[in-house]
């Protein structure tokens, strides 16, 4: 077992290299069982959720093989098995994304319900009641869906709540069915482009990917392409560290980003009085003289304010003048770990599991806490930068899920954080 040990409170400045985004290489891994030959993919997080990713490619036959670079190569001739070891499928919720590139080679798929963040409830209705649209038919046996279809079939999927992973197997499933598959309200985000962009370069016919309306013409099969495919930056990891320079009030660069990617919660952050400058593929924050304002926040699907932002937002709040309402939208459980922050002396208000209150500026104090999902577990990293005295993190599995040796990175700006093997937290 680890933790984290930070003394908070040390000055930060520098730079900040952002990884190659986690959730697209999620996606394109399992992308590959469509793909004849090796894909060879560079910049790819060197984060345990790619891991697991890597396993379950393996586990089902596929050829992997990883180097420290970040380049990763697939290749899925081989590939026999369509059921997925449920060890390994319950680790993260991307593992589902494995049931439309199998459904569609192999005509069949077996999984159990996945695993991941413990946020909110997250069914997968929505992605069953999408395969079916495209002609799958679903058999349930406890936790474990049997899914099936002799071919897919293009159909029209009109999204009741948008969903990122949804619309990305959905795409993947309607890949290599008969006819046209036109999917309405589906996710904007920056890697269902990515994806598409990705199947397109094999001889998939997407389009619309990022706009609501993604049309996909099946094909028969996709084609070989020697091109490496560079995973583009993370944008999640990239906020996140725009975060914490505001809340540090450090003059941080943020270099291999997509600025673009990132307006909203920039916008944000500068109504909140931080002043960030933007190059091509980095920013930088640029320390404010007055003391941060308090605001308004409300999650939204991309190109909104992402979830994923929540946490290091309300940590950020309390360190603003003034009441700030932050308000999630996606996940009932997102807001759950503010009760950490509590401890540490902030004063947060829940009005509700989707709703907080948070008066600033407080001042937090160091406390032994346990990160309880990816995200918080970052945001938790955050507060103990900003604490006076020591703050111990454990259930540090949950921040190396997404972050790529974050305490080098953050020591790399002058963080003074640690971490250390423990038998007991
Ligand atoms: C993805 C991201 C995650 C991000 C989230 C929202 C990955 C690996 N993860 O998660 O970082 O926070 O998008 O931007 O890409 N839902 C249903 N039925 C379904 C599927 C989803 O009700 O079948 C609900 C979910 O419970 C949630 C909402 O739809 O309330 C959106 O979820 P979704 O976009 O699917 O999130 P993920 O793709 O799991």
């Amino acid at each position: 077992m680890q933790k984290f040990i930070i003394q908070g409170g040390r000055p930060l400045k520098g730079e900040i290299t952002v990884a190659g985004d986690k959730n697209t290489a999620l996606k394109l891994l399992p992308a590959t069982v469509l793909v004849p030959g090796t894909t060879t993919f560079t910049n790819v997080p060197g984060i345990q959720d790619v891991k697991v990713m890597l396993e379950l490619l393996t586990s089902i036959g596929a050829a992997v093989s990883q180097k420290k670079t970040g380049e990763v190569n697939v290749s899925t001739e081989a590939v026999k098995k369509t059921d997925l070891p449920s060890e390994l499928v319950t680790k993260v919720r991307a593992s589902s994304m494995f049931i439309g590139p199998l459904l569609a080679r192999f005509g069949k798929v077996s999984v159990h319900h996945p695993g991941g963040d413990v946020i909110g409830e997250r069914p997968l209705d929505l992605l069953l009641d999408g395969l079916s649209v495209l002609g799958a038919d679903i058999k349930q046996d406890d936790r474990t869906y049997h899914i099936s279809a002799a071919k897919m079939r293009g159909g029209r999927f009109i999204f009741r709540k948008v969903s990122v992973t949804v619309t990305e197997n959905l795409l993947l499933a309607a890949t290599l069915a008969k006819g046209k598959t036109e999917l309405v309200n589906a996710a904007m985000e920056p890697g269902v482009i990515a994806l598409a962009d990705f199947l397109n370069a094999h001889g998939a016919k997407i389009h619309g990917a990022g706009t609501p309306t993604v049309i996909i013409e099946g094909v028969q099969k996709l084609r070989t392409s020697a091109a490496p495919v560079a995973i583009i930056p993370d944008r999640i990891e990239a906020g996140t560290f725009a975060c914490l320079a505001a809340a540090t009030n450090s003059p941080i660069t943020i270099s291999a980003c997509n600025p673009t990617h990132l307006e909203t919660l920039l916008k944000t952050l500068e109504l909140m009085g931080a002043t960030f400058t933007r190059d091509k593929d980095s920013i930088t924050h640029v320390p404010h003289k007055k003391p941060l304002r308090a605001v308004e926040v409300v999650t939204h699907e991309y190109p909104g304010i992402a979830t994923d932002f929540l946490a290091p937002l309300v940590v950020l709040s309390t360190q603003a003048q003034g009441l700030s309402l932050i308000r999630e939208t996606i996940f009932e459980g997102r807001l759950f770990f503010t009760d950490k922050l509590k401890q540490m002396g902030a004063q947060i208000i829940m009005a509700d599991p989707f709703r907080v209150v948070v008066n600033g500026p407080a001042t937090l104090r160091g406390r032994k806490i346990i990160s309880p999902d990816i995200r918080a577990g970052i945001a938790l990293v955050i507060a103990g930068l900003l604490a006076e005295g020591t703050t111990t993190i454990g259930n540090i599995y949950q921040i190396d899920r997404g972050y790529e040796a974050i305490e080098e990175r953050l020591a790399a700006l002058g963080a003074d954080m640690k971490r250390v093997e423990t038998d007991y937290f």
